[in-house]
């Protein structure tokens, strides 16, 4: 099952896989033409340099799975890379968690100012909302579908309340269920919207699909509080050991490594199990996922 793209004539398989739909992402972005204005330099600063494209390669797995065309999902995974580089980009100003590095360089706001790092932002915000809007292969109501669901996902009560939570946090002290819930809203939603938008596209929606999407999701965000506080910086690209600095409330911190590492376990035993319901065989989104799981960067 969805060993084959016959549309647009892909074949993915294990050993392929990333470096075909890296290199589809990155020409898709690179070719999102811009004017040569004063904003589009810190623009395409802030898109060029590549990080793990994590979540437009699980749209794209995503589709190919249930056998949807990849063309159906290039400007929706352009669409979320813009989206989640928009967040970065405000996640590192000053007024936020103040990180210097980011993917390796420095973070928009010291390569260019603080004002600049804002107005990029905003403008990613509306250039991923173009994407999809803009889209050729997508029908109205697909476009309307996927603008209404991304905005749910990244809006006030979906990824902004997640940073507003993370922020707040670092004054208080919240449980563990509040912690678990704040990193679902900053982080995971996007990561389910990454795996639910190409099954919202097909109407193959299901339950086991959605629980699937939110294992993957929430523990990424756990990987990565536990990569802050193992890893060091030239590995991560980004200040390593930053969460104590800035009083974070992360699981690895109020829990230890220990304990973390065995949740993140927890996660990825039910996350199989959703797969094997899923019947997806050999598929590579389960490579894929089995790495997202395992990774140490
Ligand atoms: C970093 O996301 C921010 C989180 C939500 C944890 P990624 O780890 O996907 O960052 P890049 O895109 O690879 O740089
Ligand atoms: C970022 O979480 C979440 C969003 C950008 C929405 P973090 O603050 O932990 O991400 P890093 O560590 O800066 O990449
Ligand atoms: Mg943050
Ligand atoms: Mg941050
Ligand atoms: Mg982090």
């Amino acid at each position: 099952m969805g060993q084959s793209n016959h549309l647009t004539k892909v074949v993915l398989n294990n050993h392929n896989f990333e470096s075909i739909l890296f290199e589809r992402i990155n020409n898709k972005i690179n070719n999102i033409s811009l004017k040569k204005d004063l904003i589009d330099d810190p623009i395409n600063y802030s898109l060029s340099n590549p990080g793990k494209r994590v979540r437009p390669l699980l749209a794209y797995l995503t589709a190919d799975a249930i056998d949807l065309d990849l063309m159906k999902v290039d400007g929706l995974a352009a669409a979320i890379e813009v989206m989640h580089t928009y967040s970065l980009v405000h996640d590192d100003l000053p007024c936020m968690d103040n990180d210097s590095l980011r993917r390796g360089k420095p973070t928009i706001h010291i390569q260019y100012n603080e004002s600049t790092a804002v107005l990029t932002g905003d403008a990613l915000q509306s250039l991923a909302i173009m994407l999809i809007s803009e889209d050729k292969n997508l029908t109205s109501d697909e476009k309307i579908l996927l603008v209404q669901s991304l905005c749910r996902t990244v809006g006030h009560n979906g990824m902004i309340l997640g940073q507003y939570l993370d922020l707040q946090f670092e004054n208080t002290s919240p449980m563990r269920d509040e912690i678990i819930n704040m990193y679902q809203l900053k982080t995971s939603l996007l990561i389910e919207f990454s795996i639910i938008s190409p099954l919202l596209i097909s109407n193959k929606l299901n339950e086991d699909w959605r629980d699937l999407a939110r294992l993957i999701g929430t523990s990424f965000q756990l990987i990565d509080d536990l990569i802050d506080v193992t890893q060091p910086t030239e590995i991560i690209g980004k200040t390593a050991s930053k969460d104590i600095d800035s009083k974070k409330k992360t699981l690895p911190i109020l829990e230890g490594v220990e304990a973390s590492k065995e949740l993140i376990n927890d996660y990825k035993i039910k996350a199989f199990k959703k797969l094997d319901n899923l019947r997806l065989g050999d598929h590579p989104l389960k490579h894929y996922i089995e790495n997202l799981f395992n990774r140490v960067h």
